[in-house]
């Protein structure tokens, strides 16, 4: 079974999102997958996901509620198949952490979708209500994308 990482900053805005929508995703194409997410900052760890983040993905019909936050550990760099960066800075983040043992390919998360437009899920923290939209968005195409890839290579 396949293993995704999602990584961001906070783990409260962008990777629960990524990780449900991924999940989300996969499911319905009858994919199985084993997923989780994680920050790269210890600061809101054991916390739920920010209110907003939560509203928005219910919008989508997603319940991120129960998830609690946790920092990124050296294990994941062997457990996780793929591990996916938020941002370039949650990547040089990865980058710098990555035990000489690592197996796991790291890598934007936007990568999976390159026609985009945007390399990048911008942070929401600070903004508004069309962030989080944003958001759920982008990752709805990258995680369209990874089905295909995950389904041409069956
Ligand atoms: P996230 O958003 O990385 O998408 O979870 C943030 C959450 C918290 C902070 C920054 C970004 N913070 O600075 O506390």
């Amino acid at each position: 079974m396949q293993s995704f990482l999602f990584v961001c900053l906070g783990n409260i805005c962008r990777s629960p999102t990524a990780k449900a929508m991924f999940d989300y995703k996969l499911s319905a194409a009858g994919i199985e997958a084993f997923t989780d997410s994680a920050g790269t900052l210890g600061y809101h760890v054991g916390r739920p996901p920010d209110p907003r983040a939560i509203h928005h993905a219910s919008r989508w019909g997603m319940d991120i509620s129960v998830e609690r936050a946790r920092q990124v550990t050296l294990a994941d760099f062997r457990r996780f198949n793929r591990i996916y960066a938020m941002d370039q800075s949650n990547l040089d983040d990865l980058e710098r952490l990555r035990p000489p043992n690592a197996t796991a390919r790291v890598e934007l998360v936007m990568s999976l979708a390159p026609d985009y437009g945007l390399c990048e899920v911008p942070d929401p923290y600070y903004g508004g209500d069309q962030g989080f939209e944003q958001v759920l968005d982008m990752l709805e195409t990258a995680a369209t994308r990874l089905v295909e890839e995950l389904k041409q290579s069956r």
